[in-house]
């Protein structure tokens, strides 16, 4: 198999692959793509009442990705709808979503399109198994459910959203099932990923360990 210019970071729901994408993207200069936000699109268009047929089109003709401050912000036509796409409601609809067979495919080929000659870092579920499968470089993150737990907490309160730690666990624990259960591209790290457990590892280690394997088997 041809190797392509890709990264993949797959892992479970709060384990630090939005950040560690958006640094390594950084600092390599690489495209980005944050396919749980096309999942968190998916649910939030199916909310809003649009037909599945029409919701793919909706996401190519809409919306657009734009990076502030380091922080990924999704504008639908003129709305921020970043805060809206990160609710709680909203990712828990969007993981019962992705375990259809047309919500996959009707985000396959958006996925893909994706990549370019500058390279990109892909982060999800199924990035280094599915969509990207030839991808240079696949990394598998991962952390306890505390720990996940502890940083999605900080981040909804930073956004100022309510927040309660024992429905966080517990929501993250059903969707971790949800997403490694289900039986079309469930979460697992592919036979050729390093795997990365964060649980006892500060960002910033992280960040160095995968810059290195960059240098080491992307560059
Ligand atoms: O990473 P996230 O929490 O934004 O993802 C939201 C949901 O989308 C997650 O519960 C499962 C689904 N998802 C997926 O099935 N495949 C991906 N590549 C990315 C996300």
């Amino acid at each position: 198999m041809n190797k392509i210019n890709v990264i993949t970071i797959d892992g479970p729901s709060a384990s630090g692959k939005g950040s560690l994408a958006r640094e390594i993207a950084k600092t390599f200069d690489l495209s980005i793509l944050d396919s749980g936000s096309l999942y968190r699109l998916y649910a939030y268009f199916a909310k809003e009442g649009i037909k599945s047929e029409l919701i793919s089109n909706a996401i190519q003709e809409n919306i657009e990705f734009k990076i502030s401050n380091q922080d990924l912000v999704i504008m639908n036509i003129d709305n921020d709808i970043t805060n809206k796409l990160r609710s709680e409601s909203i990712a828990s609809l969007a993981s019962e979503l992705s375990s259809k067979e047309e919500v996959r495919n009707a985000l396959f080929d958006i996925q893909r399109s994706f990549y370019n000659d500058q390279g990109l870092v892909a982060d999800g579920r199924d990035m280094g198994t599915v969509v990207f499968r030839e991808a240079k470089l696949k990394i598998y993150l991962t952390a306890s459910v505390e720990v996940r737990a502890k940083r999605r907490y900080l981040e909804l309160q930073n956004r100022g959203q309510e927040v309660n730690m024992p429905a966080l666990i517990a929501d993250i624990e059903q969707r971790d099932l949800k997403d490694s259960s289900r039986e079309l591209s469930p979460l697992l790290p592919a036979d050729d990923a390093h795997i990365i457990d964060s649980s006892k590892m500060s960002l910033e280690d992280v960040i160095s360990f995968t810059k290195n394997l960059v240098r080491e088997e992307y560059l």
